[in-house]
């Protein structure tokens, strides 16, 4: 029965809809910490250098190829609302760190995994809660303890921090090229204020053109936009360039109503023409007036517009998108107007050259030496379109490492060495707790070490021999002791140059325990009708995708 049957004398009270579903206690549990897991499964093969990739069709057959956790679980058409708590943290750890999506979602599915077993040891879901509350505490204070602090004056471990996150993607062949990039583009960027610095990913413009390889990518003192100059006769090329930046259309705008104009003799037509004619030059002369020499439009320009503006030797580009027009006007320091007649000589921005170039079988327009300094582009280059599109998002995480490391100047090495200090303190914190948080707190230290267990399955290596060898290490005090994936073996990382930003490790924490959490508390699931109800699962853990279909093809999907 889906809705609440109560028994009042005999006859059923019904609380809910007919076609609810509803499912309480440890059933509810179950559903849930199930599909979390299945989804934590799914992006386990991608983590590391030695990680798989994974090919993502949509429903237009659009293919995407990435490792990136986040893509990938966007990417998936998740219906289950557990499941989808786990691309939430996904989410979370790309909005606030921009990188370690992969590992946030692997340990939280594992603190989930390891939560039911311990549900099932008759541990209340609570005490579980305040375990790992406790033992999230105790870790993000021994990852402050290991960190070290980096100096930014010298760009060495912003490269290396770079390098690294890019080490684990299908651009790793090009990652010292594209790292240095990466930290030239971004300290570009970067502002010093008082004693901090400040830095925006998004201030860093990124363009993707398909053609040449990775190698061909390269970093543009300024704005580049993906658009063609309008009109053949206007020049290709102008120096000392005063830009006008316009959000309005530049042509005869339709009336919104229907009408009709009753025309009885041809020079009624003349003078209708003339009349349109007249509007445009007026448009031209009041760019004109302005002394600008280039005009760069968002919404459309009129052919005859074109035209005069090409006889004066004005350069123009229309419909940019919004974003780069607000960035030109950061670049050039120039004002976007909505109106023509309202352009004035001040709201001109400066570029020192505007140039259109032929970039693969397109022309873009390459707006160079710009008033502000602090405009740069990255231009990606790449054999396919699928591999520019992975290439833009593994320098996005790359870029959002740099800027981790500006605003926190604090490293930790990679390869699991701090998950699995940070696990080896828990153990011992666990041993003077008392009761059944010490059960909660152990399996959180072996939810972090699940991510060297499965760097080492990834590269396929034996996971017991590695883990083993680690903890020992790691009791022997050999605090940076970490998986050197690409030389198969147990090494010191910063020997290795394998770092990672601080903040990015305490963020996989912190998401992690919060996602954990949440499902963790939710003891009763009620679905409307009209949702497909979350699965009971038949018995025990289910590994694997079981199809990627989405999850609400799961075995027993909506079935109670
Ligand atoms: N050469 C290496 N040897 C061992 N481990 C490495 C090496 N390079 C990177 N790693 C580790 O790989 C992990 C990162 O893998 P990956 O980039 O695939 O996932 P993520 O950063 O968690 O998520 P995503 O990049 O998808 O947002 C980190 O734990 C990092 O320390
Ligand atoms: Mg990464």
């Amino acid at each position: 029965m889906s809705s609440l049957p109560t028994q009042a004398g005999g006859v059923p009270v019904l609380v809910l809809k007919e076609g609810s579903n509803r499912s309480r206690g440890r059933e509810a549990q179950h559903g849930n910490i199930t599909a979390a897991k299945v989804v934590a499964e799914s992006v386990r093969s991608a983590l590391g250098p030695k990680g798989m990739d994974k090919m993502l069709v949509d429903n237009f057959g659009d293919t995407t190829i990435t490792s990136d956790g986040r893509t990938i679980l966007d990417e998936m058409d998740i219906q289950h609302p557990a499941a989808k708590m786990l691309v939430e943290v996904a989410k979370a750890q790309d909005n606030e760190a921009g990188d370690g999506t992969t590992s946030a979602v692997i340990i939280a599915g594992e603190l989930l995994s390891r939560a039911e077993e311990l549900i099932n040891k008759d541990v209340h879901p609570t005490v579980i809660i305040d375990g790992y509350r406790k033992a999230a505490e105790k870790a993000l204070e021994t990852l402050e303890k290991i960190a070290m602090p980096v100096d930014l004056k010298s760009q060495d471990f912003l490269k290396k921090a770079a390098t690294t996150s890019m080490g684990s993607k299908i651009v790793a062949e090009y990652k010292d090229y594209l790292a240095d990039l990466a930290v030239k583009a971004m300290l570009a960027v970067t502002e010093k204020q008082g004693d901090v610095y400040k830095v925006d990913v998004d201030d860093v413009k990124v363009e993707k053109k398909t053609g040449e390889s990775l190698r061909d990518t390269a970093l543009i003192n300024g704005i580049v936009l993906d658009k063609e100059i309008v009109h053949s006769g206007m020049p290709k090329r102008l120096e000392n360039a005063k830009i006008a930046l316009i959000d309005a259309s530049l042509e005869i705008e339709k009336t919104e109503l229907d009408s009709k104009i009753n025309i009885e003799r041809p020079d009624q037509i003349e003078g209708f023409l003339k009349e349109e004619e007249t509007m445009m030059r007026d448009m031209t002369n009041k760019i004109l007036a302005s002394g600008a020499n280039v005009v760069v439009c968002q919404k459309g320009i009129d052919d005859m517009v074109q035209h005069f503006l090409a006889r004066k030797g004005i350069i123009a580009v229309r419909r940019a998108k919004k974003s780069d027009m607000e960035k030109l006007a950061r670049a050039t320091g120039g004002k976007i107007v909505s109106s023509v007649g309202d352009i004035s000589p001040s709201d001109l921005g400066y570029a020192a050259l505007v140039e259109e170039r032929k970039i693969g079988d397109d022309k873009m327009t390459f707006i160079e030496g710009c008033k502000n300094p602090k405009a740069v582009t990255l231009l990606i280059r790449g054999g396919t379109q699928r591999m520019t599109a992975e290439a833009e998002r593994s320098i996005h995480d790359a870029l959002c490492v740099i800027r981790d490391l500006v605003q926190e100047p604090k490293i930790v090495p990679g390869g699991s060495a701090p998950e699995m200090e940070m696990a080896r303190v828990l153990r011992k914190c666990a041993e003077k707790m008392p009761g059944r948080e010490q059960l909660a707190v152990r399996v959180f230290a072996e939810a972090l070490e699940s991510i060297a267990v499965t760097l080492a399955e990834n590269a396929g290596l034996d996971p017991v021999d590695i883990l083993s060898e680690l903890r020992t290490r790691h009791e022997k005090g050999e605090t940076w002791a970490g998986l050197e994936v690409l030389a198969g073996k147990v090494q010191d990382m910063s020997k290795a140059n394998i770092f990672e930003p601080l903040s990015v490790k305490k963020q996989i924490i912190k998401s992690a325990n919060e996602a954990a959490s949440m499902v963790l508390k939710i003891d009763d699931v009620i679905a409307s009708g009209k949702m497909k109800g979350p699965p009971t699962p038949p018995g025990g853990a289910g590994g694997g995708m079981g199809g990627m279909g989405g999850m609400g093809g799961y075995p027993g999907a909506g079935e109670y």
